[in-house]
């Protein structure tokens, strides 16, 4: 991980961050607008965070407290970096920092195309729930 920081997403990130999530199989969708991620970092700074190396941004996590739950979106680590425990640290910070708010359970969604990436969290102590999600998007 060698000299990795975590700072909150800036909108100078979001030309970086896209294409880090699109690398990463992440599939940016109409959420994913430069406005609409600076609403995001706005309303969650403490949350929505970058792991910056020499200048390069070469990972991501999202992470949300809806008064309940935490939730965590947009985990991403560039092909380079991984092995490293730079997701683990990722996790580890946004966990911290939602614990730190009241929060005492944090849940994810893994996309149905990603589910070989249910063998990381599960290293990282998140047990699986067989729950059916369903959604819509708002006209
Ligand atoms: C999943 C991802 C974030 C892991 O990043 P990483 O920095 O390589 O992970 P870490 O090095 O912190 O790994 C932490 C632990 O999980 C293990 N691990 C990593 N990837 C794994 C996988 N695919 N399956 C099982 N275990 C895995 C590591 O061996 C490590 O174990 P240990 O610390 O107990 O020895 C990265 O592969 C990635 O960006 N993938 C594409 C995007 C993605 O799928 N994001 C999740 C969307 S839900």
């Amino acid at each position: 991980m060698g000299n990795v920081q975590f700072r909150s997403y800036a909108p100078e990130d979001f030309a970086p961050v896209i294409a880090l999530w699109q690398t990463c199989g992440l599939h940016p969708s109409r959420s994913d607008s430069a406005e609409r991620l600076q609403h995001k970092q706005q309303r969650d700074p403490e949350l929505f965070l970058v792991a910056e190396q020499d200048g390069r941004i070469v990972g991501t996590i999202m992470g949300s407290y809806d008064g309940r739950r935490g939730w965590i979106n947009k985990l991403a680590v560039d092909a380079g970096q991984r092995g490293q425990g730079l997701a683990r640290a990722l996790i580890a910070e946004v966990e911290q920092r939602l614990k730190a708010i009241g929060c005492d359970k944090v849940n994810l969604l893994i996309e149905a195309d990603n589910a070989a990436v249910a063998g990381f969290y599960a290293r990282l102590g998140y047990a699986n729930d067989a729950l059916i999600f369903m959604e819509k998007w708002l006209a």
